[in-house]
C-alpha cells in the first residue's frame, strides 16, 4: 500500500522561483488523484519531489507515514512515465521492460513472467523485439508504461503521459488507464494541463496554481462548487461565464442585475449571500445553465444579440453579448440556429447561478 502526504512542501530553485509553494496534500492508499494546472505552476516539480528525482527545499514528503525526504529514488518503490516516455533508444522493448528488473537482480523467470503479463495487458507482446525508433507515439507510450508496471511498483507517478498522443489516441488510452488503475489498485499520481482529463480520470482533483494548491476534491464537486474565479474558468470547455454584476431591488438582495437584465435571487440564495446585500458581484454562469427554451423549472430570460454559432456536432456553442457588452457562451442544442446580429431569449437556470467576491475571486455562497 502507498499513502502519499505533502507537508509544507516548498520548492524554491535558485535564489527567487518559488515552483512550489507550501503545499499540504494526503494522497490515499489505491487513489488516482490528478495535479491539474497550467503550464509552470508547479505539477511536475511535485512529482518529481515525491520521485526524489528533485530535492525538497522545505516541507516533508512521507509514503505511508514515513518521511521519504533523504531517502533514495530507487528505495521508494515508485515508478514514474514521463511524457516523452524515456525510452533507452539502443534497447529492444523487451530489453526497456527487463533493464530495471536485472538490475535488481530478478530471477530470469521472474523477469520473463512478468513481462510476458505486462506486455499481454498492454497489447504489446508483438514488439517486444523492436526498438523505440520502430514504434508509433502511442506504441512508445505503452513501452514506458508497461515499464512501470513490470516493476510492480507501491504506486506509479505520471507525468503528462497522453499529452504527445493524438486526440483519438489520448482518449482511448485515458479509458485503458481508468481500467489499469481498477485491476491493480495502486495508487496514482496523475500530472495533467488537461482539464477533461482530469475530470474524467482523477477520483479526485487538485487544482494547482502559482505554486499553490487552490481546490482539492472529487470532479464533479469541483466542477460544482468551485471555490473561486480561476477553477471556474479552468474546468469545462467553455468555462464558465463571468460576468460583472451587482446585486440590487428594494432590500439590496432581491435580483442580481447587469446593465438591463434583472435575474431574481432565490430564497437559497438571499440566505447565503446575507452581508452581500447592494455589492457588487461577479455573477458565474455555466454555458450549459443556459439555453435557447425555458426549460428550467426556475429561469429567467435575458436578451442578447448573437456574436458567433459554432457547430461542433453534437452541440453548439452559441457566443452572444449582453445589452452591456459583455459576452456570454451557451451550449445549446444541436439544432440551435441564429444569424450573427440578430436577438434572442437566453433562458439561465436561477438554481445553477454561482457568486464570486469581486476583488478576490473567492465563491461567496458556501455549498
Ligand atoms: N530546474 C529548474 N530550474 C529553475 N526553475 C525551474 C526548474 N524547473 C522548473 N522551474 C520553474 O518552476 C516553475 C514550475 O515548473 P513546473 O513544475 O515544471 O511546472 P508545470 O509542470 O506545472 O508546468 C516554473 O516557473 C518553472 O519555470
Ligand atoms: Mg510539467
Amino acid at each position: 500500500m502507498a499513502e502519499i502526504g505533502l507537508r509544507n512542501l516548498t520548492k524554491v530553485y535558485g535564489q527567487d522561483v518559488t515552483a512550489v509553494d507550501s503545499i499540504d496534500l494526503d494522497v490515499r492508499d489505491g487513489e488516482f488523484m490528478v495535479l491539474l494546472g497550467p503550464s509552470g505552476c508547479g505539477k511536475s516539480t511535485t512529482l518529481r519531489m515525491i520521485a526524489g528525482l528533485e530535492t525538497v527545499t522545505e516541507g516533508e514528503i512521507t509514503i505511508d507515514g514515513d518521511v521519504v525526504n533523504e531517502v533514495d529514488p530507487a528505495e521508494r518503490d515508485l515508478a514514474v512515465v514521463f511524457q516523452n516516455y524515456a525510452l533507452y533508444p539502443h534497447m529492444s522493448v523487451a530489453g526497456n521492460l527487463s533493464f530495471g528488473l536485472k538490475l535488481r537482480k530478478l530471477s530470469r523467470e521472474e523477469i520473463d513472467r512478468r513481462i510476458a503479463t505486462t506486455a499481454e495487458m498492454l497489447g504489446i507482446g508483438d514488439l517486444l523485439k523492436r526498438r523505440p525508433r520502430q514504434l508509433s507515439g502511442g506504441q512508445q507510450q505503452r513501452v514506458a508504461l508497461g515499464r512501470a508496471l513490470v516493476r510492480d511498483p507501491v504506486a506509479f507517478l505520471f507525468d503528462e503521459p497522453l499529452s504527445n498522443l493524438d486526440a483519438k489516441l489520448r482518449a482511448a488510452m485515458r479509458t485503458e488507464l481508468i481500467k489499469l488503475h481498477r485491476m491493480l489498485g495502486k495508487t496514482i499520481v496523475h500530472v495533467t494541463h488537461d482539464q477533461v482529463e482530469a475530470m474524467t480520470m482523477g477520483e479526485r482533483i487538485c487544482i494547482m496554481r502559482d505554486g499553490k494548491i487552490v481546490q482539492v476534491g472529487p470532479p464533479l464537486e469541483v466542477y460544482r462548487n468551485p471555490v473561486d474565479t480561476f477553477v471556474a474558468g479552468f474546468l469545462a470547455s467553455p468555462p464558465m461565464n463571468l460576468l460583472d454584476a451587482r446585486f440590487g431591488g428594494a432590500t439590496g438582495l432581491e435580483s442580481v442585475e447587469l446593465p438591463s437584465v434583472s435575474l431574481p435571487l432565490l430564497a437559497a440564495h438571499k440566505e447565503a449571500l446575507r452581508g452581500h446585500a447592494g455589492e457588487a458581484i461577479t455573477l458565474g454562469i455555466r454555458p450549459e445553465d443556459l439555453d435557447a427554451e425555458p426549460s428550467a423549472a426556475r429561469h429567467a430570460a435575458m436578451t442578447v444579440s448573437v456574436v458567433a454559432v459554432e457547430s461542433l456536432g453534437p452541440e453548439v456553442i452559441l457566443v452572444a453579448a449582453l445589452p452591456g457588452g459583455q459576452e456570454i457562451s451557451a451550449r445549446l442544442d444541436r439544432d440551435f440556429v441564429a444569424r450573427a446580429g440578430s436577438e434572442l431569449q437566453l433562458h439561465v437556470d436561477l438554481e445553477r447561478l454561482h457568486f464570486f467576491d469581486t476583488a478576490a475571486g473567492r465563491a461567496v455562497t458556501a455549498a
